[in-house]
Order: structure tokens, then C-alpha cells, then sequence
């Protein structure tokens, strides 16, 4: 994953609809009592828990040791281990891998994807939801404007975003059936009049964590500026999300 250094109570007071999306998804793993799941890319846990709930035993696996502190400080009765999506190995095999928001940050998705594979037993789920293509094309855009307008440099964000059949691909060539896969908009709310500086400062830290500090607050102010005219709807800034979500099978053999 990226080298993104994480504000873990900023991303739960703000950005709180990162876990309240994924509360959809856990309908889709249907977790089961007695099943072991891997939450991947488990942030600070609540969702986690939430699967917890189900009676299943479930580890949360994060790449930022801020997020598996926070984790582990509130729910000390799971596990958490700090741990790269795409370079991971636990002793024991899951029946289902859980992923919510966290894998456009991986860039090295056929590692990611193997790794996922060796964490199952055969016959095992992967339900997952990141970004897909297009995911915040216009935020994307607007923040590449301001960066060459300030430096004359283009600086290209390092996120992941793959289309159905790429990452269809992905998950077949690591030994999976894709059962389910579907990429569609899910334009997303950001609280408060600054909303759109505060999802700036939260998520494209990395992206623009190689630029001189006055320099990043010229471009966040000018991305916001820009993106009045498509992000600021009815005295909202929303984000355009496009959610790539997939379920599949690893097959046995
Ligand atoms: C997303 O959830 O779509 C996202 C989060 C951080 C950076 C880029 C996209």
C-alpha cells in the first residue's frame, strides 16, 4: 500500500461514511457463527467488529499502524495485525476475505490477489469494494490541474481503479471465479462547508506528500476552488465514487 500516514480519529469523525457503506456489503459476505474471516485493509476496525457480531472469528489486517492502534484500543477482544494486502501470509486459512475501501490504495493488485487466494481454503469467498475506473475522476482531475499550475509538473495519483474485466482478470489468473462483479457511481456526501479540503487532506496526503508545504496548500486551495463548479451541489460537496464491487470463489485445486 501506499505510504499514506493515517489521522485515525480525523477518518473516524469525518469520514465515518467510509465504514457506513460498508455495512452493505457484510449482507453480501453473510458472515456465518464459526466461520474465520479476514477483514483486509480493516482501518479502525469497525467493521471489523460489526462481522465480529455474526459469531464468526474475525482478524483485521491494516497496513497503517495507526489505524490497528485505534483498532486495538477499541476493540481489545479481536485481533488485529498490521500487515501489507500484498504481501501477507497467516498461519491459519479463512473461509471468507472481507475488503471495504481499502484496495484502491494497492497497487500491486496481482500480488494482492495471490496473497488473497493462499489465505483461503479452497472453496473459500472474496467479497470485496474499492474504488473502480473513473472512481473520483473529476476530484483526480481537478487536483492534477492545480498541481501543474503550481509546479508545471505532472504528478499522476497512485491509486487503483481498475475496470470489471481488469480486475476479473486479476482475480481469475490467482486461481478465483468471479461470481459477481459491478462497477457503478455512488456520489458521496462530505460534511461540512469543508468537506472537500477535509477529503483532501485525508486521502491525498500521499499523492502530494513530495511537494514543499506552501506549494500543497496553494494546490488544495485551488482543487477546492475548481471543483466548486462540478463537487458543490445544493450547498454540499460531494465526491464522485464509482464502487467496483466483486464477489469471488476460490476454486478448489
Ligand atoms: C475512495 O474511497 O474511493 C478513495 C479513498 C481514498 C483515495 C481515493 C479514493
Amino acid at each position: 500500500m501506499s505510504q499514506q500516514v493515517w489521522n485515525a480519529s480525523l477518518y473516524d469523525q469525518k469520514h465515518a461514511f467510509v465504514f457506513a457503506y460498508g455495512e452493505d456489503l457484510l449482507g453480501l459476505l453473510a458472515a456465518q457463527p464459526g466461520e474465520r474471516i479476514l477483514d483486509l485493509g480493516c482501518g479502525t476496525g469497525h467493521l471489523t467488529a460489526q462481522l465480529a457480531q455474526s459469531g464468526a472469528t474475525v482478524i483485521g489486517l491494516d497496513y497503517s499502524p495507526q489505524m490497528i492502534e485505534v483498532a486495538r484500543q477499541t476493540y481489545p477482544q479481536l485481533e488485529f495485525v498490521l500487515g501489507d494486502a500484498s504481501d501477507f501470509q497467516l498461519a491459519e486459512p479463512f473461509d471468507a476475505v472481507f475488503s471495504n475501501a481499502a484496495l484502491h490504495w494497492v497497487t500491486r493488485a496481482e500480488d494482492a490477489a495471490r496473497c488473497i487466494a493462499r489465505a483461503l481454503k479452497p472453496g473459500g469467498r472474496f467479497v470485496a469494494e474499492f474504488g473502480g475506473k473513473g472512481n473520483v475522476a473529476h476530484v483526480s482531475a481537478a487536483v492534477s490541474q492545480a498541481i501543474r499550475e503550481q509546479t508545471g509538473q505532472h504528478l499522476p495519483h497512485k491509486w487503483y481503479f481498475p475496470a470489471v474485466g481488469e480486475y476479473a482478470s486479476v482475480l481469475e489468473a490467482a486461481g478465483f471465479e468471479v461470481q459477481f462483479a459491478h462497477l457503478f457511481d455512488r456520489p458521496t456526501k462530505l460534511e461540512g462547508d469543508d468537506g472537500m479540503r477535509n477529503w483532501l487532506e485525508m486521502f491525498a496526503g500521499s499523492w502530494l506528500a513530495s511537494l514543499a508545504e506552501e506549494i500543497r496548500q496553494n494546490v488544495l486551495q485551488r482543487a477546492v476552488e475548481l471543483l466548486r463548479a462540478t463537487q458543490w451541489q445544493d450547498g454540499q460537496w460531494f465526491a464522485d465514487y464509482r464502487r467496483l464491487r466483486v464477489v469471488a470463489k476460490k476454486l478448489r485445486g
